[in-house]
């Protein structure tokens, strides 16, 4: 694990921000791996910037996103869809028609989760795989269990989830109780992982990720056994980590 400390949460977004864009640069044709949550906010913003001086190109770009919540349409503000076509897409010449999040719209989650799984193959693969991490460990929306997941797959949030996603929601009764998400071995098979984390909340999870056990009840421990990760973390969440 490659580990780059930042001042803050702004110098993590624009380190973030470099990596992907260097990917973009090397490899016009990339497929991102996409994540929503407050994390990437910057780090989105200083693409479209960049987007807007002529630094960057995304018209030959794919990207597959980790999750989106079951019963959501990319219509719901509240969506995972929406967020990305509001928080990145629209302010890129990306092709929407190249952009892929999980349909939660699909009832019948075999499906839903298969076919997406299949058009990660179809494009290829992902190229760099963009993560935040939550408060307890989770990885897209694979959850502490007693075991890792391996493919796209439907879950059932846990009360902790639910409980940091009510911030975005009016009341905590409309957050989504099922998602669907990229499963660990999904995200494993990605060729290259960012990760961003910031604020001293999660510096406990964050040493566990980076120093403790490989644990499916810290999910993200996993990535330890990957052999390219980057994690640019700002010195609150890397507080408790020993460099
Ligand atoms: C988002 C996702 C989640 C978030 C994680 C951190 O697509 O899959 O795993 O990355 O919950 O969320 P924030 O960034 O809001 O702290």
């Amino acid at each position: 694990m490659r580990i780059i400390k930042t001042n803050d949460v702004t110098e993590m977004s624009r380190k973030a921000a470099n990596i992907i864009s260097a990917q973009i640069i090397l490899n016009p044709k990339s497929v991102l791996g996409l994540a929503t949550g407050g994390s990437p906010i910057g780090t989105y913003k200083e693409l479209i910037q960049r987007y807007k001086t002529g630094d960057l190109d995304f018209s030959t770009i794919t990207s597959v996103n980790l999750d989106e919540y079951k019963g959501l349409s990319g219509d719901n503000n509240q969506s995972y869809r929406y967020f990305m076509n509001h928080n990145l897409f629209h302010h890129v010449n990306i092709h929407l028609e190249n952009t892929f999040v999980p349909n939660g719209t699909i009832e019948d989650a075999t499906k839903a989760c298969s076919d997406f799984e299949r058009k990660i193959e179809v494009v290829g693969g992902i190229d760099l795989q963009l993560l935040g991490l939550g408060h307890n460990g989770h990885i897209g929306f694979n959850e502490p269990s007693d075991s890792f997941s391996k493919e796209t797959h439907c879950v059932e949030l846990t009360q902790s989830t639910i409980d940091a996603n009510t911030r975005f929601f009016e009341k905590s009764e409309d957050v989504p109780k099922q998602a669907y998400t990229m499963g660990i071995g999904t995200i494993m098979k990605a060729r290259k992982i960012l990760v961003i984390v910031s604020g001293e909340a999660k510096a406990d999870i964050l040493a566990q990720v980076i120093q403790g056990p490989i644990t499916p009840h810290v999910p993200a421990s996993i990535l330890q056994l990957h052999h390219d990760v980057t994690i640019i973390a700002d010195a609150a969440a890397l507080s408790k980590v020993t460099l």
